[in-house]
């Protein structure tokens, strides 16, 4: 991993429904609906992404981390900040980011054929000549693990593990330099999660690729990142290497997600349950979010938003106890 930022994604907000939303508005305008909740999916969110890293983004459901993995692929446009994408595109005509979901088929036709699954970019975007086109589809084919000679299968006759192995084999069939990975094995048996993990890690290494690996699972998640960014109703509430926040989480809602995951068996637990629901992200709690939930609140907590900022080398956390007068009120860090 190197310290070369290829994507930087700059105080990056999402809100979906409201007076954002051209239909709900044109709704309104003609007296058709009443004005609509806006949705605060992703708040103010930054961080860089490093050429060769893995990137896990974690966070219980409806945090926000397939809108914002939607927004780094370029699938979704932010309502206020920017993607600012550094990938080279060296080779030519490639797509440099590609998005892997949970079940790569579900949007696709079960009629088609895996070589027409996997050749079908390719061609429509000119990135490979057509001669060579069949012998890149083997060869993608070959990368990921899946038998040349079901070229002419249905994706309707593979197994779960098979078809992540033909989605991901779609994806690097466009020469991409990112791979937004969003629950991409989250549906896999855990035996089958190992080996995709693995074949990710050794796809990583043969096409220097990146990743965003977004996941509500710690366990896969502690496994294949580098480096994490804990997301909460949002915003990040911490980021730092990968290895260190397992080993020693700083932020209290970060605590409270890994204490309470058994170590001796992390990779079957998903999350330990912290007290309270999560608020709606309609109406997202004042100050700091996860306030309503956090046993070391304080006053200051309800009413002021805590900034993302350095608590260590390489490390960040948004928490009031990191600023130096609370630290000590609190003997904590
Ligand atoms: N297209 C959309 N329209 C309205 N609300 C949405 C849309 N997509 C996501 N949301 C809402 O945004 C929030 C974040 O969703 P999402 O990014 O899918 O979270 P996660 O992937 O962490 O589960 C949720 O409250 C979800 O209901
Ligand atoms: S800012 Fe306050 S409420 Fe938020 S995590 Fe820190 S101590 Fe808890
Ligand atoms: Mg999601």
């Amino acid at each position: 991993m190197g310290d070369e930022v290829i994507l930087s994604v700059r105080n990056v907000t999402k809100r979906f429904g409201g007076r954002g939303d051209l239909i709900a508005r044109g709704l309104n305008r003609l007296g058709l609906a009443a004005p609509r909740a806006v949705v605060h999916a992703v708040e103010d969110v930054s961080f860089d992404l490093h050429k060769g890293e893995v990137l896990g983004v974690v966070g219980e459901s409806g945090c926000g981390k397939s809108t914002l993995g939607r927004m780094v692929a370029g699938l979704l446009e932010p309502s206020e900040g920017e993607v600012v994408a550094k990938a080279s595109g060296a080779t030519s005509g490639a797509l440099p980011m590609q998005m892997i979901f949970q079940d790569p088929f579900s949007s696709l036709n079960p009629r088609k054929r895996v070589s027409e699954l996997i050749g079908e970019a390719p061609r429509v975007h000119g990135i490979v000549p057509r001669p060579d086109l069949d012998a890149h589809v083997a060869d993608m084919m070959e990368r990921c693990g899946v038998d040349k000679s079901y070229r002419d299968r249905f994706a309707h006759q593979f197994s779960g593990g098979q078809r992540q192995r033909i989605g991901i084999a779609r994806a690097l069939a466009v020469r991409p330099e990112i791979l937004v990975c969003d629950e991409a094995v989250s549906a896999l048996d855990v035996s089958i999660q190992a080996q995709i993990v693995n074949l990710f890690m050794d796809l990583r290494d043969e096409f220097g690729l990146t990743y965003v690996f977004i996941s509500h699972d710690l366990g896969v998640v502690e496994h294949i990142s580098d480096r994490i960014v804990v997301m909460y109703l949002g915003r990040i509430v911490e980021s730092g290497p990968a290895e260190e926040i397992f080993a020693s989480p700083q932020h209290p809602y970060t605590r409270a997600l890994i204490d309470g995951v058994p170590r001796l068996d992390r990779r079957r637990t998903v999350y330990a349950p912290i007290k309270g629901d999560i608020p709606s992200p309609i109406n997202p709690p004042k100050g700091c979010h996860f306030h309503p939930r956090c046993s070391l609140a304080h006053a200051r907590c309800s009413t002021e938003r805590p900034l993302l900022r350095d608590i260590a080398a390489g490390r960040q956390a948004a928490c009031h106890l990191f600023e130096t007068d609370a630290k000590k009120e609190f003997s904590i860090g």
